[in-house]
């Protein structure tokens, strides 16, 4: 199914234009400018580690943490719905598993296309709208999403598709960012990104257009972001007869806009802080020590038939 170098299926169904109605206004477009303004460094956010920017330290632990739990799964088919740059499934690619990737943004999926391709990795891209996953049931070892489940009012809709798409048996990974609700990122969001933004495009470099457009991404206004909280996701995962449901709530790590030299800095002390934390607690360094706040990545398993 996915050997041989990347290939594509950006398909437009019947059932994406029907989906997309359903949306609240301006997702979809909302999504699309995101990819396609999206600043050149964050184009790209797969690493093993050894690359010091924040987002490619902060993809590398998140990325380690779902490996920590597929373990005991053999490499495998995977999906990743809503992939935007894909950056798991490529780690996951370099693993040995067989990744398909699914968004409805063709920006997104042309990006993962370009970074897959550098890396000589190989997968299957798809466009198409997840709720009506063009996969049979029972296609995937392992279904994932990151960053998307929080766009939609009603989990249980995307959630039934990533259950219907999983092999019994098969892991289903889904990490949910909570920008809508306060906790040490959205103040520091709050308190440092937003008036320094409105500095620096605003007034020092005088383009309030950039300014504007910059503080609706930190205040993630450009698409649908609910407010639930994560016992209401556990809940969707329950009724749709999902077993072994773990939360794991995540440290909040604060993006930072740092020149270069002071982001190195920021990256060594946090990798120094993260080595220490994982000797001490031995806990994964993403995981929250107090409970959390940040994203959570939650866990499940279909149950195996017999
Ligand atoms: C916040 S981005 C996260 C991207 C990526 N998973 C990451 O962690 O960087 C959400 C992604 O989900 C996609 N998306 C949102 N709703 C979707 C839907 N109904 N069907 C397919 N993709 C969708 C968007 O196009 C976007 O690429």
């Amino acid at each position: 199914m996915v050997s041989g170098p990347v290939r594509s299926r950006l398909r437009k169904t019947q059932g994406l234009a029907m989906e997309q109605k359903r949306w609240k206004t301006g997702s979809v477009e909302g999504f699309e400018s995101y990819w396609r303004t999206i600043e050149p460094r964050l184009r790209k956010r797969y690493s093993e580690g050894e690359t010091l920017g924040y987002h490619e330290y902060i993809t590398y632990l998140g990325n380690t943490l779902v490996e920590e739990y597929i373990q005991q799964d053999g490499p495998g088919l995977s999906v990743e719905l809503g992939c935007g740059r894909a950056d798991t499934s490529l780690f996951l690619a370099k693993r040995g598993w067989q990744p398909a990737l699914l968004d409805i943004s063709q920006t997104a999926l042309e990006l993962a296309k370009s970074n897959f391709s550098e890396e000589k990795a190989s997968c299957v891209l798809t466009r198409a709208d997840l709720l009506s996953a063009p996969f049979r049931e029972h296609s995937f070892h392992l279904v994932m999403s990151f960053g998307v489940l929080e766009h939609f009012e009603d989990p249980v809709r995307p959630l039934r598709e990533m259950v219907r798409i999983l092999k019994p048996g098969g892991t289903l990974c889904n990490s949910v960012v909570y920008t809508n609700r306060v906790n040490f990122q959205t103040v520091v969001d709050w308190l440092y990104h937003i008036p320094g933004t409105i500095v620096k495009h605003g007034a020092l470099r005088r383009d309030p257009a950039k300014a504007r457009q910059m503080v609706a991404l930190w205040r993630g206004q450009t698409f649908f972001e609910n407010n639930l909280c994560m016992e209401e996701y556990v809940t969707a995962m329950k009724r749709l007869g999902l077993i072994e449901i773990q939360v794991i709530p995540c440290a909040t790590i604060p993006a930072l806009s740092l020149t270069r030299p002071l982001e190195v800095c920021y990256i060594q002390g946090l990798k120094a802080f993260c080595a220490i934390k994982r000797r001490v607690t031995g806990r994964h360094p993403l995981k929250a020590l107090f409970g959390g706040r940040r994203a959570w990545y939650l866990f499940g398993q279909k149950p195996a038939v017999g």
